[in-house]
């Protein structure tokens, strides 16, 4: 850990309440050797999400994506059971498994075409007879932490002995989205949105408690009912909820947006549940780069079989399409600006930015755990 990074770190204060609170400095949106100790601990540490059990659930079925810039895969065995591995070679490290999704048999590496079992155990070892001292039980695939909650799939890279899954996520959420019946949601398209910004730039975006809503997303906010917008902050986890007003709703964003409340849940660090009557979709923010950042929307819906459903659905979609474009040209602002000598830090509103004093501050935890973690020079 050089110097000037410690230095950077140091810059924050966790133990200030809200109301003394400023934001993290820019230097850490903006510094690449921040950057780096980011994947090595926020993103290392913690769990992400690496499928939908939608994706998994029959034995052979398989994702693959990348965390931390690490290759993974998750695939259920024939004993039924869903596993994770590092999606790596034991050879020479090519990666094993290079469609987004599919379904196979055995995992074979297209390099030089050693195979493993669904179960990770390497099979086949192509003219490799005479080779001394391999242990071809030790050679499996290296396998993951992995956890199954609701409708989806974690992992976390660094096997640590950290709290499970649901202890992290603290019994109060798991038993508010249990409520909330989320398995009957349906997953029906996917979209990609890429952001000229850090990673942070888009979380803090999310967590202002709705502060930028009246002036960035005019649609929206004929919904939302601006000030009885509420925060709260769990240990690990934001919920920013609004009630829903049905008067004076802009035509196309009243349609789609309907019921009593708004409910976007942040779950530390990158994973946002955004949840309406009948509609949902999630966020998963991916870091590409110190200022480069892509965030995966996955919609769900009740019904994604019938035509007619399917004619609301994308309405529906299309209502969503419209906020990210709204706030894809900020993010990029907020970038541009956090590189100038002008800008160090911001205070925070202390009505709207509970969530992002929160999250401000166990990033400040995971950064600071990661001096001790990582070898020092
Ligand atoms: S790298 Fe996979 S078989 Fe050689
Ligand atoms: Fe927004």
């Amino acid at each position: 850990m050089n110097s000037e990074l410690k230095e950077i770190v140091a810059q924050y204060d966790p133990g200030l309440p809200l109301e003394h609170a400023a934001t993290i400095p820019s230097s850490w949106y903006t510094d690449k050797d921040f950057y780096k100790l980011e994947l090595n601990t926020v993103f290392s540490h913690s769990w992400q999400l690496a499928a939908r059990v939608d994706q998994v659930r029959e034995p052979g079925q398989y994702v693959t994506s990348d965390i931390a810039g690490e290759p993974v895969v998750i695939v259920r065995g024939n004993d039924g059971e869903l596993r994770g591995f590092f999606n790596v070679c034991r050879h020479h490290a090519a990666a094993v498994m290079t469609e987004a999704q599919g379904r196979a048999a055995q995992m074979r590496c297209p390099y030089h075409g050693w195979t493993y079992s669904l179960e990770g155990e390497l099979k086949g070892t192509p003219d490799f007879s005479g080779v001394c001292d391999f242990d071809r039980a030790s050679n499996g695939l290296v396998s993951l932490q992995i956890a199954e909650w609701e409708n989806w799939v974690f992992v976390k890279l660094f096997q640590d002995p950290a709290i499970s899954l649901e202890d992290f996520l603290g019994d109060a959420l798991l038993s508010q989205t249990t409520d909330l019946q989320l398995k009957d949601l349906h997953w029906f398209e996917r979209r990609h949105y890429h952001f000229d910004c850090n990673w942070k730039v888009f979380v803090d975006n999310y967590l202002d408690g709705g502060y930028h809503v009246p002036y960035l997303h005019k649609g929206l906010d004929s919904v939302l009912d601006y000030s009885n917008y509420m925060i709260e902050n769990g240990a690990h986890y934001c919920l920013q909820w609004s009630p829903i007003v049905a008067d004076g709703a802009e035509a196309q964003t009243g349609a789609v947006r309907k019921g009593d409340r708004a409910l976007y849940y942040w779950i530390y660090p990158n994973f946002m549940i955004n949840w309406y009557d009948g509609v949902m979709d999630t966020n998963l923010v991916i870091p590409r780069g110190v200022d480069q950042t892509e965030v995966i929307f996955d919609f769900y819906f009740p019904d994604v079989v019938s035509a007619g459903a399917r004619q609301r659905n994308l309405a529906s979609v299309e209502v969503g399409q419209r906020i990210q474009d709204e706030d894809v040209a900020i993010c990029k602002s907020v970038q541009r600006g956090l590189n100038s000598r002008a800008y160090h830090t911001g205070r925070l509103s202390v009505r709207r930015e509970a969530g992002e004093h929160l999250f401000h501050r166990l990033l400040h935890a995971d950064v600071s755990h990661g001096f001790s973690l990582m070898k020092t020079d």
